[in-house]
């Protein structure tokens, strides 16, 4: 069976010279995905970012941008920056655990705020032409609070979600919740990606075995 393989972002570890070392070296993944750009209240991406994300610092074949924020003009902000670049997607992150970012109502902290995510979704869609993906955690205190944005995502051309099946007040303790991915599966009209806990051959096999309809995992 063939799948894609996704290199999930990692803020501090997958910048742009662990991404082209393990293009080099090793190979195999289809797509990396840059660790988000974040707005520290400045309407700027700061060079740490554009360094990571210019095209000349980047050799491996695919790699989309993300970025983490609960502001339509930051986002917009962060999709003029990457399109003048030449990307065309970009990956908005609600999966962040972290307390700082979830307590601002970011990360995982905005899935229960559907109204929020469609009046983004809605600027982002009419002001800009990206194409926008997301990472998602379930919810940040119930594994259910994801199951209210699927009809407003569904409004949109979101080209897929890649779903952390873990809720946000875990931060990255304890397993993942694949009873809870399955619901998701099955009420969600978009194009799913599984992620979380891949960390052996065998284990991505079962993956593909209980969810046989994806073909992406990262
Ligand atoms: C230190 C650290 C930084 C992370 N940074 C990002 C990030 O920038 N963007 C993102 O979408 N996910 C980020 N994640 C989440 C991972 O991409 C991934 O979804 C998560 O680790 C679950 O996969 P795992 O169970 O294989 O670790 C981060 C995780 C860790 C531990």
């Amino acid at each position: 069976m063939s799948f894609t393989l996704l290199s999930s972002p990692l803020q501090g570890f997958t910048e742009f010279r662990f991404r082209n070392a393990v293009h080099k070296y090793f190979g195999g993944i289809d797509t990396f995905y840059a660790p988000y750009i974040r707005f520290n209240n400045k309407p700027e991406i700061s060079s740490k970012y554009q360094r990571d994300l210019q095209l000349e610092n980047n050799i491996v074949p695919e790699l989309i941008p993300q970025v983490m924020t609960n502001s339509a003009d930051e986002f917009i902000i962060a999709v003029k920056y990457i399109r003048s670049l030449g990307y065309k997607e970009l990956n908005w992150n609600l999966g962040c655990p972290y307390p700082m970012v979830t307590k601002k109502g970011m990360g995982s902290g905005l899935i229960c705020e559907p109204s929020k995510i469609d009046e983004i979704l809605d600027r982002v869609h009419t002001e800009t032409d990206v194409i926008v993906s997301m990472k998602m955690r379930m919810g940040y205190l119930e594994p259910t609070e994801i199951l209210d944005t699927f009809p407003i995502l569904e409004k949109y051309p979101i080209k897929s979600i890649a779903i952390h099946a873990r809720i946000g007040k875990q931060l990255y303790k304890g397993g993942v919740d694949l009873e809870s991915f399955q619901r998701c599966l099955d009420t969600s009209k978009h194009k799913l990606y599984y992620n979380g806990d891949i960390t052996t051959v065998a284990g991505f096999r079962k993956m593909q075995e209980q969810f046989p309809t994806i073909d992406t995992g990262c």
